[in-house]
């Protein structure tokens, strides 16, 4: 089995506009499209026209009802291998032999935001993977965030009508700053951990690439000799794990509503195939709670200084959908989608989740049978009693409809290797009540929030201050501070709450201590993700007539060997013409772009050039952006003058004791773009942001101040 099953079984369904004339759904060939049949030339239409009628009701129903959740995604196809047979772990086929190519679906998604809304809004990210094997499909239906919010899905419907637009007015779209969805959070603390990983960098991505991936449950892997072990399951992207800054996702979601749909699809279309490796996490049945956590509760990461993550195989995006509401929107994932050697855990929000998504598809998909979908089918013969429904695609030819049966000679006969659920032991008596088990809501997220690097934390603080600052009932603002964030981190809490209005009282109960959390992750903070690479990211480079040809030469041939993109952008798409005569043709111009859309900003030298783009504050509101969001800038040839006139005056007096110590970190400045300059200007790149240059909040965290005030106050102690 191969891609090119895949590919060529989905060819199979490819209608392309040249296959023929245009005729009705019935076939009869249309001569004419564009006037209804009417009673002469200005009468009224006629109820016979058939063409006008098909066309005008094919149009009404075009819309089907969009996801409950994950409305919003982009998709791409693409393949998995095995890096070596994980037999010792499972049975599964496709995770056992290393020559096996089985062509995978991903859909990326935000939660929140109806299927129009923009792609940069803070949310956790979906991360869905349907595994087309040969012993039928398995879906991997994961998300970008390692935790859940809720621990049982009875609370799913909770959550996600707090979370979406308030009830009354539709108000807001695709956002959490707001009071239903912090109203809720300060009731229920189990919501905390996944909280605040949202409102971390990881809930603003820079690129669907550039996210990781979890399966969030604990899941069981079984072997062929019946033996089982829990797993958790993880993607890792070879790019790195990278975010925006809020401003700049605000500003994007205006600019490019599509931009990471684009960013996936571009990169796919240059080649440039996005890559994850599978992980695993292996743990004994027997240690399910020798975490200090219970393994079953979907709220708790396993850290990986405990556990490793082994990698064990690697994905690869290579192909863009030729129809996207034929492939993205109605591929069906579910969690329930397992092939023999996967099976599920007793987590009570997995169990829920296995009822869900077939029955939410049913109303989203028209019926039962959208597995015959092009997009859903399996690459195994489906065969089955089951019948009818409305749009079946198949014919049937049989005269018995049933098991067992003698008139169809017992077909189909039963699979002996097929999927058999592992005969995990269950005790208990009914009843509603949470384990005891999953009742520390607080330990986890103050793992997560010591294991943020200085600037992560700083943006959690200003996620915090920016999403309560919209909530307008004070009674919840005064909840999440003094019920919830306290409990996590007091100074967090001090921070947050001094720019919303709440003073910190005291915690009522101490933390519970100590269980669930190593004392800090560092796998747990993006810096600790790759960044060795400038593979794809896009760097702007700011040209007009006269602009020195042999920085941008030299610049495009160094940095696009490596992957990066160099997007020329000037004041129009007209021809530049550099200092020696080359004429250069701009990528985009000032009027439709922006520095939000790029990674990082060159300006090359040649006086002319230098001159002319100084004076269009166009260029200077690029320049500035870039510099405020901590991106990499290279200024050649005296070019640096326009970054001078666009720093913030008085900076460090307008921020007693959290200056930016180097307002220059990450900016590279020379004559002329030399092999220097090159390779300074690609390390910034490679670390992504200098995020230490960001312009603090108008109210200082306690934290640095006190960090600060700390090191003033150390050389007086020396002397
Ligand atoms: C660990 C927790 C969860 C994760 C990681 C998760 C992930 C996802 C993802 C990635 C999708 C988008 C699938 C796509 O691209 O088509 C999705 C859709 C959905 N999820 Fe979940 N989900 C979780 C919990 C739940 C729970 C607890 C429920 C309900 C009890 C639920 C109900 C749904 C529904 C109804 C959809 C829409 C499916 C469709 O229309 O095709 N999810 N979820």
């Amino acid at each position: 089995m191969s891609l090119t099953t895949k590919t060529e079984e989905l060819e199979a369904s490819v209608v392309r506009s040249g296959d023929g004339p245009m005729t009705t759904d019935q076939g009869i060939g249309i001569p004419h499209t564009d006037d209804s049949l009417k009673a002469g030339q200005r009468g009224s239409t006629l109820l016979e026209d058939f063409h006008l009628r098909e066309k005008i009701t094919r149009f009404d129903h075009e819309r089907i009802p969009e996801r409950v959740v994950h409305a919003r995604g982009a998709g791409a196809h693409g393949t998995f291998q095995v890096y070596r047979p994980l037999a010792e772990y499972t049975r599964a086929g496709f995770l056992n032999d290393p020559a096996r190519v089985t062509p995978v679906f991903a859909r990326f998604s935000t939660v929140v935001g109806s299927r129009g809304s923009a792609d940069t809004v803070r949310d956790t990210r979906g991360f869905a993977v349907k595994f087309y094997t040969d012993e039928g499909n398995y879906d991997l239906v994961g998300n970008n965030i390692p935790v859940f919010f809720i621990q049982d899905g009875i609370k799913f419907p909770d959550v996600i009508h707090a979370v979406k637009p308030e009830p009354h007015n539709e108000i807001p779209q695709a956002q959490s700053a707001h009071d239903t969805f912090w109203d809720f959070v300060s009731l229920q603390p189990e919501t905390t951990h996944h909280t605040l990983w949202n409102m971390s960098d990881r809930g603003i991505p820079r690129s669907l690439r550039m996210m990781e991936g979890f399966g969030v449950h604990t899941f069981r892997l079984v072997a062929a000799d019946g033996s089982t072990r829990l797993v958790k399951f993880h993607w890792k992207p070879l790019l790195g794990v990278h975010g925006l800054a809020w401003d700049e996702a605000q500003e994007i979601a205006g600019r490019d509503p599509d931009f990471h749909r684009r960013d996936l699809w571009d990169a796919i279309d240059r080649g440039a195939f996005p890559q994850w490796e599978l992980g695993f996490q292996i743990v004994e049945e027997a240690d399910v709670l020798a975490y200090g956590f219970d393994l079953l509760d979907a709220t708790k990461l396993l850290p990986e200084e405990l556990v490793p993550v082994q990698r064990v195989g690697l994905l690869t995006l290579d192909r863009n959908p030729v129809d996207y509401f034929a492939e993205v929107e109605q591929v069906a994932f579910h969690v329930a989608h397992v092939v023999p050697g996967i099976d599920f855990t007793e987590d009570p929000l997995l169990q829920a989740r296995l009822f869900s998504y077939l029955d939410t598809q049913l109303t989203r998909l028209g019926g039962p049978n959208f597995h015959q979908l092009p997009i859903n089918r399996t690459l195994v013969p489906v065969s089955n009693h089951q019948q009818d429904g409305i749009h079946q695609h198949m014919i049937k030819d049989r005269r018995a409809d049933y098991h067992p049966n003698t008139i169809e000679q017992g077909c189909p006969a039963l699979s002996p290797d097929g999927f058999v659920h592992v005969p995990a032991p269950l005790t208990g008596y009914k009843t509603r009540e949470r384990s005891e088990t999953f009742l520390d809501h607080f330990s986890q997220p103050a793992m997560f929030v010591e294991s943020l690097s200085d600037p992560e934390r700083d943006h959690l603080t200003e996620a915090l201050r920016f999403e309560l600052g919209k909530v307008t009932r004070a009674d919840i603002r005064e909840r999440v501070i003094n019920d919830i964030l306290v409990h996590v981190d007091p100074i967090l809490a001090e921070d947050v709450g001094r720019a919303i209005g709440v003073e910190v009282a005291a915690p009522s109960e101490p933390r519970r201590a100590g269980t669930g959390r190593a004392p800090m992750s560092p796998a747990l903070s993006m810096v600790n993700t790759p960044h060795d690479s400038i593979a794809t990211r896009k760097v702007a480079v700011l040209i007009t007539h006269g602009v020195h040809s042999a920085d941008v030469t030299a610049l495009q041939e160094a940095l696009e060997p490596s992957g990066a993109v160099v997007a020329l952008i000037a004041g129009s798409l007209s021809h530049v013409v550099g200092d020696d005569g080359s004429i250069f043709v701009p990528t985009a111009s000032f009027l439709t772009t922006s520095s939000v859309l790029y990674d990082a900003v060159v300006v090359p030298g040649g006086a002319d050039s230098v001159d002319a783009l100084s004076h269009l504050a166009v260029v200077g509101q690029f320049v500035r952006d870039a510099w405020r969001h901590c991106k990499p800038l290279g200024f050649a040839g005296g070019s640096a003058s326009l970054l001078v006139a666009q720093l913030p005056a008085r900076m460090s007096i307008d921020h007693p004791g959290v200056a930016i110590q180097d307002p220059w970190l990450g900016v590279v400045e020379s004559d002329v773009v030399d092999d220097t300059f090159l390779a300074q200007f690609q390390d910034a790149l490679r670390l992504h942001r200098a995020w230490a240059r960001q312009v603090p909040d108008p109210i200082p965290p306690v934290a640095r101040t006190r960090a600060t005030a700390a090191k003033e106050a150390e050389p007086m102690a020396n002397a």
